[in-house]
């Protein structure tokens, strides 16, 4: 039966699809993935109305208008689990690990973000730079000041992106210019809670730096908010360089392990997102299933910072099972990219002589990012219901991706997974050919 169109708010996109519906890393994936060479998706007013074979569901729908992206391939949106929008000046600072890093370029950067009208103007590039490289959502670091969330939230909002932010929370060992209070960081982040979560797509995040910059008071303060308001995020550093691991051991001599720190304070739980995990005992990788955690898996960054090399298939484990999502972590991480983000993780994985098949990168691109932030309900693939944001990607977008992937897209999976597989590692923004967010492809500034 042909479905009536009230009103021209529903449109509908042809073209191949590739979405997940379970996660490949535990079910083959052949069952994980669900390919439409020749798809159809339908929307109304940005929302997912309905799916399947081009040939099966365009009767329904005789008058819709269709936007036609034939031999290119529609995916979910891609979603980031771990980015500073603030650090986006300092991506590629040469020389130094963590913490000299950190003192060295991102300390003196971030000061500058007390200016509301600096951030705006920064947010600015930062979302479109995400836009343009397919990245619809993401779990966002800002800097202390609050006018630096202000000017995050208000540009997002403007663009009608699903976004998790916050403020940054650290009581010592930084400079004055981007050190607060135990007092303070309290009352800016409850302000900021209500002003901005679920305001739109908004989302917030309770963000203190690491276990370094924050004493226990503040780290409690953290926790006393997350017991408030149970229904934001937490977003934290954990485990990431050994020098830092050293200096938490010292800084909190009494806790077992470097997530004890984190969980004393009643931070770890359902919606954490702890970035990095990469030096990480059995004992943590148990706590942060049993939990049901996540871990922002920042492969450009590890690499980059020196930091180490994360185990995915120990966060992967059938006994330990953690949730993970890829972060481009920039200014550590160096691009923004989420083809460029796998291309890395790849390595990553080779290196710890495990394996990252094309299928699991984009799981962890795209639904996997969306579980690790709770958000799966409402976006990661193409099910009806959830809100229409996604990509368009061309296989053959550079010379050289078009003399590697020279064939027009194919028929079935295991031939699509070996173009993937070259977009991934020769892939970047070049690949993106729209981007949609709520079934709109914002218009560039
Ligand atoms: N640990 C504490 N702060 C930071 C940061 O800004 N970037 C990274 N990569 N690690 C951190
Ligand atoms: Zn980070």
């Amino acid at each position: 039966m042909a479905v009536s169109l009230a009103q021209n708010s529903w449109r509908a996109f042809r073209g191949a699809f590739l979405d997940f519906l379970a996660d490949p890393f535990f079910v083959p994936e052949t069952e994980a993935v669900r390919y439409l060479p020749d798809g159809l998706l339908v929307l109304e007013n940005g929302i997912i109305r309905d799916f399947g074979d081009y040939s099966e569901l365009t009767h329904k729908y005789p008058q819709i208008s269709v936007t036609d992206y034939t031999n290119k391939i529609l995916m979910p949106g891609f979603v980031d689990t771990h980015i500073h929008f603030p650090q986006t000046e300092i991506i590629a600072s040469y020389g130094e690990q963590l913490l000299e890093w950190l003192n060295k370029y991102t300390f003196p950067t971030e000061a500058k973000f007390k200016d509301w009208d600096y951030g705006r103007q920064v947010a600015r590039f930062f979302l479109e730079e995400l836009i343009r490289n397919g990245t619809t959502t993401a779990l966002v670091f800002a800097t202390v000041h609050p006018e630096s969330v202000e000017a995050f939230f208000t540009e997002a909002q403007a663009r009608n992106l699903r976004m998790i932010a916050g403020k940054v929370m650290m009581n010592r060992h930084g400079p004055n210019n981007i050190c607060d209070t135990v007092e303070s960081s309290y009352q800016d982040s409850k302000r900021l809670i209500e002003k901005w979560h679920k305001k739109g797509r908004l989302l917030y995040a309770i963000t203190p730096r690491f276990a370094i910059t924050s004493t226990e008071e503040q780290l409690k303060i953290a926790g006393q908010l997350l017991q408030e308001f149970p229904d934001v995020y937490l977003q934290t550093h954990l485990s990431e360089n050994l020098a830092e691991i050293e200096w938490v051991k010292e800084l909190f001599p009494n806790c077992e392990n470097y997530l004890a720190v984190y969980d004393q304070a009643g931070l770890v739980q359902e919606k954490a997102v702890f970035a990095h995990g990469i030096h990480l005992t059995e004992e943590e990788f148990a706590r942060l299933s049993e939990a049901k955690a996540a871990i922002a898996f920042c492969p450009t960054s590890n690499l980059f910072l020196g930091s180490g090399l994360f185990n995915l298939a120990q966060a992967k484990s059938p006994e330990t099972p953690v949730k993970v999502g890829l972060g481009t972590d920039v200014g550590g991480g160096t691009s923004f990219s989420m083809f460029q983000t796998a291309n890395e993780a790849y390595k990553v994985a080779q290196l710890r002589q495990q394996n990252l098949s094309p299928l699991q990168a984009l799981f962890l691109a795209t639904l996997g990012g969306a579980q690790a932030l709770a958000l799966e309900e409402k976006i990661g693939n193409f099910e009806t219901g959830k809100e229409a944001d996604f990509i368009v990607v061309d296989h053959q977008a550079t010379p050289l991706l078009a003399f590697r992937n020279r064939d027009t897209l194919p028929p079935t999976v295991a031939e699509l997974a070996e173009h993937l597989f070259a977009l991934l590692i020769l892939g970047d923004d070049r690949a993106i050919t729209a981007t949609y967010i709520m079934g709109e492809a914002p218009k560039t500034s």
